[in-house]
């Protein structure tokens, strides 16, 4: 049988272009599934630092799970009583990681966030109250009491 090298070649050189091109396209996609961040640090709209959203964020979506310790109030002096939660008792405080500690308050939060144990110790799980946009900053609400012992 004849084989006509002037469709074959052009073929086959399409199946490499072709071949090449889903594998990049496979690659990036892996890559960009694999990035799981939500959030990055940066400079705050009312205080030194906050945490801004890297990408669009979902209504209910969890954007950090932060492992925490739990220490006693003893532990905690100085400027580190204004990054520490409460506990689960009255002397109980909770040393939240990640970027847990830095967001910022606002009294009309787009974050809340819940206390979950698991079985490598307590959580502080970050999650969405509405949408937010790429490049919004992120706040909690400290709570009332937060502010008025602080005045
Ligand atoms: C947990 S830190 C938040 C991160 C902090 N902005 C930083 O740069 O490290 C809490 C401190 O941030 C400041 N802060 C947080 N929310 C604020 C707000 N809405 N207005 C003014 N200051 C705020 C207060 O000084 C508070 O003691």
């Amino acid at each position: 049988m004849e084989v006509n090298l002037f469709i074959i070649i052009p073929i086959v050189f399409a199946a490499g272009i072709a071949a090449g091109i889903t594998t990049v396209i496979f690659l990036a996609f892996k890559a960009s599934a694999g990035k799981k961040e939500f959030v990055a640090i940066g400079a705050s709209t009312v205080s030194g630092r906050g945490v801004f959203a890297l990408k669009k964020i979902r209504e209910g979506d969890i954007i950090e799970r932060c492992p925490a310790l739990e220490v006693t109030d003893k532990d905690i002096g100085g400027e580190l009583l204004n990054y520490v939660f409460y506990g689960n008792n009255e002397s109980a405080r909770l040393v939240v990681m990640g970027n847990g500690m830095l967001f910022n308050h606002s009294s009309t939060p787009n974050v809340a966030y819940y206390r979950e144990e698991t079985g490598l110790g307590p959580e502080l799980v970050l999650y969405a109250l509405r949408n937010i946009s790429k490049g919004e900053e992120l706040f909690y609400s400290y709570g009332d009491e937060w502010w008025f012992t602080r005045q």
